[in-house]
């Protein structure tokens, strides 16, 4: 079996490449500098290994190619929502299930239909579109993780668990207040950890006993369904799809972004055990994506959705993604670079924090190894602190790996350009904003170095 070897390889063999571009460092620093210090605003062409996000970057499978061609783009009814419609009723079970254009299209449908303003949303962390669509309906998004979650050094696992007598206090004083609770799969905004069974579990009681709804932010759930394989006690023998199906089965409905576990490049679903929330979707549904049987994608998208979010469950797959995260994250700590633990499912979370220690987090360390990254070796990331949430306690730089596209020899090349870093991190500067948006502001922002 190849998992006894110490070399991962990755279960695929490659069938179409596409080049990535080589610069040097004085294009590099032009091309920073034209995007005001913000990575997002970099073109893609500008950038040598691409670890800005996991959403939508994926490499589809050659069933997935040969799926696009059986599309059937007919505007109701497709042959082609059937079959997504199946995929998504086998993965999770629920009877209502809708294809949108992406996560936050599901996340805008559920606020604008259940949600009324002041209240309560509570989540063990919202992701930050999850957030921006619960305050734009003008309720309340409360986040409950465990304070283990922002320990970056506690290796022990599920750190992505919600914080349950913190729920049970607040459902004991505001029970009619809380609309919605809901559990993120992975826990992407603490480092993508994951959300343990016995958590789900007991999350689940507490909404029944409450009959408060509970639904999942199901982005990453084969990458959870995964660490509860692995680590949680009693799942050793469980099938991967069963571990899921488990999962979903204690909500009474789910947002997934089909962008990270679905492996498509667009795509998303909204599903619900709930025949009156789904009669809000489904009018909610015609006003902003188009007709339930297509939502925003067109049949062939549909097509690649339900392949990918049946290969997602692969153990083989999901083996090796989870050892490359982890090998990942063993090389930077090896060349000095501290990093969040344990490592999570998709991304290498570096406690930027810590490793510029003479940075203070209103100068954003985050955005300062952000850049340092760039100019170093042409990797990009994303920084993952006081620029994206303004109140963060953390300081990060968030490396995410797409799915089944860089080798390893890519992430040896991104520790290398790491241990460069390390040898100059005393002379790295803050930054500050010279221009910001209302909202969201760490995808348009632009900045500038302080001199010393
Ligand atoms: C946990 C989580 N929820 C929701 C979303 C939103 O999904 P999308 O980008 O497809 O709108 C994301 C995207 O990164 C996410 O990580």
């Amino acid at each position: 079996m190849t998992q006894d070897f110490r070399t991962i390889i990755e279960p695929f063999r490659i069938k179409a490449v596409e080049s990535i571009p080589m610069l040097d460092g004085p294009t590099r620093y032009e091309a920073l500098q034209r995007a005001g210090h913000n990575l997002f605003c970099l073109r893609a062409e500008e950038v040598t290994i691409d670890l800005l996000t996991d959403s939508g970057t994926g490499a589809m499978s050659s069933r997935q190619w040969a799926a696009l061609m059986l599309g059937d783009e007919s505007y109701a009814g497709s042959r082609s929502f059937f079959r997504f419609e199946t995929a998504v009723r086998q993965l999770t079970g629920y009877a209502h299930i809708f294809p949108v254009h992406q996560g936050r299209a599901a996340e805008r449908i559920l606020a604008r239909t259940i949600l009324k303003p002041g209240q309560i949303v509570a989540n063990n962390t919202h992701f930050d579109t999850t957030r921006a669509n619960i305050e734009q309906a003008g309720a309340i998004a409360l986040d409950l993780p465990t304070s283990r979650a922002s320990q970056t050094r506690d290796a022990t696992r599920f750190k992505g668990d919600m914080d349950v007598p913190a729920l049970e206090e607040l459902l004991a004083q505001k029970k009619t207040e809380v609309a919605l609770v809901m559990l993120t799969l992975t826990n992407n905004a603490v480092g993508g950890q994951p959300v343990s069974m016995d958590n789900l579990e007991k999350v689940s009681q507490v909404c029944r006993r409450a009959s408060v709804p509970f639904f999942l932010d199901a982005a990453r759930f084969a990458e959870n369904a995964w660490f509860i394989r692995t680590h949680e006690p009693g799942y050793q023998d469980w099938t991967l799809p069963a571990i899921a199906h488990k999962m979903f089965r204690l909500a009474d409905g789910c947002t997934i972004s089909a962008k990270k576990d679905g492996i498509v490049h667009i795509g998303g679903v909204l599903a619900t055990q709930r025949q009156d929330w789904a009669d809000l979707f489904r009018c909610e549904m015609i006003l902003g994506e188009g007709f339930p049987t297509y939502g925003g994608l067109a049949g062939r998208d549909l097509e690649t959705m339900a392949v990918g979010l049946e290969e997602s469950l692969d153990a083989d797959y999901l083996r090796y993604r989870v050892r490359s995260i982890a090998y990942f994250a063993e090389g930077l700590e090896k060349v000095g670079m501290p990093v969040v633990q344990p490592p999570g499912g998709h991304a290498v979370f570096v406690d930027a924090g810590a490793f510029l220690p003479h940075i203070p987090a209103r100068q954003f360390p985050g955005q300062a190894l952000a850049a340092a990254f760039y100019l170093e070796g042409g990797v990009r990331g994303v920084e993952v602190g006081s620029l994206m949430f303004p109140d963060s306690r953390l300081q990060l730089l968030r490396l995410a790996l797409p799915r089944r596209v860089y080798t390893q020899a890519h992430i040896d090349y991104v520790i290398e350009v790491a241990e460069r870093i390390v040898a100059k991190a005393s002379l790295l500067k803050g930054y500050q904003i010279v221009h910001e948006p209302p909202f969201l502001r760490h995808f348009s922002a632009t900045m500038q170095p302080f001199e010393s």
